[in-house]
């Protein structure tokens, strides 16, 4: 088996590295010595002569070349990594899979005070103060070292030797947790294969005493049951509560059924639940743990593309009324949200390709990466292809939208200001979605339609490059979203969206995009609204203007 040694620079890898292998025999693997033998030039001079991008990159071909891990019994390899080599999502889903990771972790200062006895050059922290930049490093990074286990690297390395000697007997699973956090939003762990000890981790941590799940018939029969089965293997009590399937969740006469199931099964209020489903589920059992005993801890586990890059995660939780949408909620936090791609193996590709409208949204907000890959591989994700669950781009997918929507909420919970801009396509897209009754169009394909729109009157002001508008639209476009003209009358979708709830002092605030990311605006001429309109509904450009007038 390989044993990767990952941490922040000072932390020991490459001493802990070469004593490890020497005792254990194995086969040491230096990734920086091993780049340097593949570029022929020190790590030093590829940054200086090419930049950080270019070393990256040299450093996902050596982690690739490090080929499929060694499953034989035993330490086998041991693979010393460069600090930030874990920050690219690919290179983790390399490393962690099939391999046991160990991380290396001290304080800052610690780490400070070797880094600035030893003679290697660390060019990331050269020239800066060695504590101040290494704090920084570790916020920025300790996520991912996180799901590696943990070894106190203040330690002689003697002793961390000692410590990992005779690991090499632990067969390594097929799961893989990527990225783990604690953050104001939760514990947030993303990976794959790992709903059931992510969801034990989280109960322990409550100090549970049983599982009590919330799931419908679909995402129990799909997911809940062999989670429960898991649970139950490892000792779990499970009991079970189940809602109705899809958005017939979310009623309140519903909330009162399940709040009344928890009573009569005597859940305190010490008590978590534990949600499994798709943003419908997760949306009408957050509600509930929100209000049952005036709020319960709850653990996020949502099942759709959806749910894993945005309505799990956030706090927003809500329920339906028959005069509209989401008109009755909470915010509520979960002490945990788990998201595990292996979960989204039997989803039906619409629900996945109408998901990637989110997606190329948070891409659109600032993320060039994401963009790319939705460009790679976003046919494939929608075709439902097993492709993008091996190659670990989905993983990929769903670590770069969640954490975006982590740090987006983190510093503005109730929407005051950098929230809005995950509104981005959804002044128009929920006037389509609410045209169409929420039931023939789904959430994220009218987000593909109001992306169209939200160009189209962006480019009437001005705002955002025509090249920028050609690319996003020409990705829609190999989507297949908001290809056709939507079944929904114009006038509908003007009514909808002139009760927008974003409606505010009169006025409807724009998040509109730029050439790399997005301004809101509350100063949009009608005509540039008409444009948008136009565009989204996919109507003739001629046709346009004169026909669609939207109150501004
Ligand atoms: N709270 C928020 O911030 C937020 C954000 C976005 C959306 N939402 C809400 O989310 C809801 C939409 O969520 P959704 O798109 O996940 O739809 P959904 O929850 O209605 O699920 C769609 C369908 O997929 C099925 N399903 C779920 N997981 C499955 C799986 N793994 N395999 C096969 N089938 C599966 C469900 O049974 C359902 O029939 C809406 O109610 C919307 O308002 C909330």
């Amino acid at each position: 088996m390989d044993l990767v040694l990952v941490g922040l620079s000072g932390s020991g890898k490459s001493a802990v590295g070469r004593r490890l292998a020497q005792r254990e025999g194995a086969i040491l693997v230096d990734l920086d010595d091993l780049i340097e033998s593949r570029v022929g030039r020190p790590v030093t001079a590829i940054f200086a002569d090419e930049g950080e991008a270019a070393f990256r990159r040299y450093e996902r071909e050596a982690i690739l070349s490090l080929g499929q891990a060694d499953l034989d019994p035993g330490i086998r390899r041991v693979i010393a990594t460069g600090g930030g080599a874990v920050i690219d999502p690919r290179n983790r889903w390399q490393l962690y899979r099939g391999r046991f990771a160990v991380w290396l972790r001290a304080a800052p200062e610690v780490l400070a005070g070797r880094v600035s006895r030893s003679a290697n050059v660390r060019p990331v922290i050269s020239g800066r103060d060695p504590t101040a930049a290494l704090r920084e490093l570790a916020v920025a990074r300790d996520r991912f070292y996180a799901p590696a286990m943990e070894i106190n690297a203040g330690a002689p390395s003697a002793t961390i030797v000692r410590a990992l000697m005779g690991r090499g007997a632990e067969r390594p699973t097929d799961s893989v947790t990527l990225l783990r956090a604690d953050t104001a939003l939760g514990r947030v762990e993303i990976g794959q294969g790992i709903a059931a000890a992510a969801i034990s981790g989280a109960l322990r941590r409550q100090h549970a005493r049983r599982v009590i799940l919330i799931a419908e018939p679909k995402t129990w029969a799909v997911a809940g049951a062999g989670i429960a089965d898991a649970l139950a293997a490892d000792g779990w009590p499970v009991e079970r509560v189940m809602l109705p399937r899809g958005e017939a969740a979310k009623r309140l006469r519903v909330v009162e059924q399940a709040c009344r199931e928890l009573a009569r099964l005597r859940v305190d209020r010490r008590e978590t639940l534990v949600a499994v489903g798709g943003g419908a589920l997760t949306d009408a059992a957050g509600f509930v743990a929100a209000t049952y005993l005036r709020g319960v801890p709850i653990v996020q586990v949502p099942t759709t593309l959806v749910g894993q890059i945005d309505a799990a995660l956030g706090g927003k939780t809500a329920v339906d009324l028959p005069e509209g949408k989401n008109l009755v909620g909470a915010f509520h936090q979960p002490v945990a949200f788990v998201a595990d791609v292996s979960l989204l193996e039997t989803l039906p590709p619409r629900q996945l390709r109408a998901a990637l409208g989110e997606a190329v949204k948070m891409g659109i907000l600032g993320d060039e990466r994401l963009l790319e890959l939705i460009e790679e591989d976003g046919e494939a994700i929608a075709r439902g292809d097993r492709r993008p669950f091996e190659s670990g781009s989905l993983a990929e997918l769903v670590e770069r939208c969640a954490w975006a929507k982590v740090e987006v909420v983190s510093a503005d919970e109730r929407e005051s200001g950098l929230r809005m801009t995950l509104n981005l396509g959804h002044t128009i897209g929920h006037g389509i979605e609410a045209a169409a009754g929420y039931s023939k169009i789904l959430h994220g394909e009218a987000v593909a339609y109001g992306l169209r729109g939200a160009f189209a009157v962006a480019r009437s002001l001005d705002i955002v490059p025509a090249e920028r508008a050609r690319r996003i639209n020409g990705l829609l476009d190999r989507l297949g979203l908001a290809l056709t003209p939507p079944t929904v009358s114009l006038d509908s979708v003007r009514d909808h969206m002139a009760t927008d709830k974003k409606h505010a002092l009169g006025r409807l605030s724009w998040v509109l995009p730029t050439a790399t990311g997005v301004i809101v605006r509350s100063d949009v001429p009608a005509e540039a609204v008409a444009a948008g309109v136009a565009a989204a509904l996919r109507l003739s450009p001629i046709a346009t203007t004169a026909e669609v007038s939207v109150r501004p």
